[in-house]
């Protein structure tokens, strides 16, 4: 069994899983409420929660699983990137239990492991693919050959990830936070040609979403509040057709240069409805609940890596951004 640890950003989550990527435990534990009133994510405050937490999830996950800790043969945990604090909760959660047993640790990559989302049974996704990794923080197209090496990046976003738009834009609208799920619930009441929302166009396989985000401000404020209330559906529909119209072009675009018609989403925007409706039929799409942060896809990432043998990952570092 595999030992999975994220603490990333504002989820604490554990999981259990087999050698083969069944899942066996997927614990998440949301700050989403803690960092609600102040609009995102406060580093510090995520750090000291993930401290009372990690150890009553993982205990969770155990229990979920049937599991004992003895019966882990591989501990997998974030090391980055992500927020330096936050992830250093996990990587020490993950060297004490991994040392006290002599086990190996895997250092796990988070993009790495929103992509080995598609490697979890019940319908594993074999590469290769074109993947789209859209979340709070990313925003990329990947050429993934197989499951154990990196991907090559093909485009990513110049300013603003995909998420990051869907939340700013969500504050915007006095929306809560995480914006992304509100967005999608309210822009199901709009019309998204109501407003003509435009994404800046950018050559080649980049995004750019900061202009969006500038465009949602001006029409919010030409708007009283009466009028707000009742052009926010049709703002946010618009809003986020406009996102979902630049997702869907490049990761087509990009599919046509790699001359593949496999397509794979995955990240916390691969949740959209409209995004997951708007791709071909033929895409590969993360199951819903791990789409967004988990330790299931951190525990799969793990099986298709080198991990570190005892006791050489005591001097493991986490890493807040990739180089
Ligand atoms: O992958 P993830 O959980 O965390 C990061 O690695 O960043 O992604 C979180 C992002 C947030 O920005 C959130 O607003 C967005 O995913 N998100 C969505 C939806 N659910 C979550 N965006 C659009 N539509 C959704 N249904
Ligand atoms: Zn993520």
């Amino acid at each position: 069994m595999i030992l999975g640890l994220e603490t990333s950003c504002d989820e604490t989550a554990a999981a259990v899983i087999t050698e083969d990527g069944q899942i066996l435990a997927n614990v998440i534990s949301s700050q989403a409420d803690l960092h609600a009133r102040y609009g995102g994510v406060v580093p510090e405050v995520a750090s000291r929660r993930h401290l009372e937490l990690v150890t009553p999830v993982l205990q969770e996950a155990l229990r979920d699983a049937g599991a004992e800790l003895d019966d882990v043969e591989l501990v997998a945990v974030t090391a980055g990137p992500g927020l330096i604090g936050a992830l250093l909760v996990g990587v020490a959660a993950a060297k004490a239990i991994a040392w006290a047993r002599r086990l190996p640790l895997a250092a796990v990559d988070h993009l790495q492991g929103h992509i080995a989302s598609l490697y979890l049974q019940p319908e594993p996704v074999p590469p290769p693919f074109l993947c789209l990794l859209a979340s709070g923080g990313h925003t990329m197209l990947l050429d993934v050959q197989d499951r154990a090496t990196k991907a090559q990046v093909l485009g990513t976003t110049l300013d603003d990830a995909a998420g990051e738009a869907f939340d700013k834009g969500a504050r915007l609208l006095g929306l809560g936070y995480p914006g992304g799920a509100e967005i999608d619930r309210l822009a199901r009441e709009g019309d998204p040609a109501a407003y003509d929302l435009p994404v800046a166009r950018v050559p080649g396989l980049d995004f750019s979403f900061s202009g969006l985000k500038t465009a949602l401000l001006y029409a919010v404020k030409e708007l009283s509040a009466d009028e707000l209330e009742r052009r926010r559906a049709d703002l946010a529909a618009s809003y986020q057709s406009a996102i979902v119209r630049a997702l869907v072009e490049k990761a087509r675009q990009a599919a046509d240069e790699l001359g593949t018609s496999r397509i794979a989403v995955v990240g916390g925007v691969a949740a959209n409805s409209e995004l997951r409706a708007a791709l071909p039929p033929s895409t590969a799409l993360a199951p819903l609940p791990l789409c967004t942060d988990n330790a299931a896809m951190i525990a799969s990432a793990a099986r298709f890596s080198d991990p570190i043998q005892y006791p050489r990952y005591l001097g493991l570092d986490a890493y807040a951004s990739t180089a």
